[in-house]
């Protein structure tokens, strides 16, 4: 017997990402059996009326996969309880009210049962919503009953609120118990960077310092900030994407072989490429950093008149360890761009000697070869390798080598949500952050937020919607004798 809370059952993710990857779970027999899921939150309402709702927004955001039949049995483990966080008497009600659900009239010998607490709230009520689980004793584990939580993100707004939580939740949960989650993990193409690098035997010989100059980590979006400005507005983009997802795709790309491909070995080795960034003193932030803000944010609801927040940034760090000392790596990420591309570029140092004549005559750097990881919307693999153009004499042109996900699957990869919500109900927590991960993002992630906060770094640069960003950015990388690799992907 399973028993799945949703706090913030009225929120927007619980409807557009939730519920739906549970009933995909459903449809395709993967959730545990049986299993009830029940909804949390202020809102007085009943089980019916959530279902009718959640129905709609299903309808909507499953879209093709959405059958009547298929709701109506997925629906019937579906229910809904009202309670106030703020109030203990609502969580000895929800634990009442569960275990009515998990052993019906039958009180006297109950089923073990486990239960997992997804956290969806707004990020102020995490501490609370944990003591108050801790209080009612609904955190206490005995075999066959285990007690787990989900904390969505943000987890804390820098590393000092970071560290109050990891400390809240912990007084009230063993770390074992919590599963922080970052949605990237859960996205197929992130993980087959693992498969890529650690099921292979090509690419990891030439996976360091000796072959590759420089790596950079992409993720931009057309969308713009829409009504989000009174979360985004303290955020930005910084905590919005960089200290979060674009640090854990630079951990699957930069770690170590883990051992086991388990939660301790995998985090461990994460844990370890965090570390092995130092933290930026102020002058190495104006150096190693850049900012920018859509020309039309100010005019998006909510947004200061002279708002400072950056929707677009672009970072140099360097992993200091054997493997990558030296190598620059670039982290960029905007709203509002020309294009969606989340990708990874590997890019490989020049050959060490020029012997084709027009090479050498033309005296230019070679293109590289190039190693791009399209993690979405495109989700493939293409290598960029240099090729002879028939009938010419030794004279050479840039060929690829493409992999797409599409080919080999009928429909699309499920939803990042699908995989992390059955691993959390199965109790594996290798593609959720640990306490001592969050933590080590923090330390990078600070200073710079730090810098960018003070008189010291200039105003972020104005870009237009539908661009590549502020005009400096390439400038940026070319000081740095290297350029982005842009690329709007097509997807076929
Ligand atoms: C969220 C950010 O965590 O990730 C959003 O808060 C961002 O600002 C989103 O748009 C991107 O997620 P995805 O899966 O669409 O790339």
């Amino acid at each position: 017997m399973h028993s799945l809370v949703i706090f913030g059952a009225s929120g927007d993710l619980t409807s557009r990402k939730l519920i739906p990857a549970l009933y995909n779970l459903f449809r395709k027999n993967r959730l545990p059996k049986p299993l009830n899921i029940v909804g949390f939150s202020r809102t007085k309402m009943s089980g019916s009326d959530w279902r009718n709702k959640l129905a709609g927004t299903t309808k909507q955001f499953a879209a093709k996969a959405f059958a009547q039949d298929t709701w109506d049995n997925f629906a019937a483990q579906v229910h809904y309880f009202a309670g106030d966080i703020a109030q203990s008497e609502s969580f000895t009600a929800l634990d009442a009210f569960l275990k009515t659900l998990e052993n019906g009239t039958d009180a006297a010998s109950p089923a073990p049962c486990n239960r997992l607490f997804y956290l969806s709230t707004a990020p102020m009520f995490y501490g609370q919503a944990s003591e108050q689980l801790g209080q009612a004793g609904m955190s206490v584990e005995s075999p066959g009953n285990s007690r787990r939580i989900v904390i969505e993100k943000p987890f804390g707004t820098n590393l000092e609120t970071a560290q109050v939580l990891n400390d809240t939740v912990q007084r009230n949960f063993n770390e074992s118990q919590i599963y922080r989650i970052d949605h990237y993990l859960g996205k197929e193409t992130v993980n087959n960077i693992l498969i890529l690098r650690f099921a292979n035997t090509i690419f990891e010989p030439i996976w360091n310092r000796n072959y590759i100059g420089s790596i950079q980590i992409t993720a931009n979006e057309e969308v713009m900030i829409g009504h989000r400005a009174g979360y985004y507005e303290s955020a930005g983009v910084l905590r919005d994407m960089f200290q979060n997802h674009l640090l854990q795709i630079l951990t699957f790309a930069a770690m170590e072989p883990p051992a086991r491909f388990d939660a301790k070995c995998v985090r461990d080795e994460k844990v370890k490429v965090l570390q092995s960034i130092q933290s930026m003193t102020e002058d190495e932030v104006l150096v190693n950093s850049l900012r920018g803000q859509y020309r039309s944010y100010r005019d998006e609801p909510g947004v200061a008149a002279n708002s400072q927040t950056a929707t677009y940034g672009a970072l140099r760090l360097f992993v200091n360890n054997w493997r990558w000392n030296g190598v620059p790596i670039f982290l960029r990420s905007g709203k509002a761009m020309s294009c969606r591309t989340t990708q990874i570029v590997i890019n490989f140092r020049q050959p060490p000697h020029r012997m084709f004549a027009n090479d050498k005559a033309s005296m230019l750097p070679l293109p590289g070869n190039r190693l791009v990881l399209q993690l979405q919307p495109a989700e493939g693999i293409q290598i960029h390798f240099e090729t002879k153009i028939p009938d010419t004499d030794m004279q050479m042109r840039s060929s690829q080598l493409n992999f797409n996900f599409s080919d080999r699957l009928s429909g699309e990869l499920p939803d990042s949500y699908e995989r992390l919500l059955l691993d959390a109900l199965q109790g594996d927590a290798s593609l959720f952050a640990r306490s001592d991960e969050v933590e080590a993002a923090w330390r990078i992630i600070d200073p710079i937020q730090k810098c960018w906060d003070s008189g010291r770094m200039l105003d972020p640069e104005f870009y237009e919607k539908g661009s590549l960003g502020p005009a400096h950015a390439d400038r940026w990388m070319e000081s740095f004798a290297n350029h982005w690799f842009d690329l709007c992907p097509v997807i076929g």
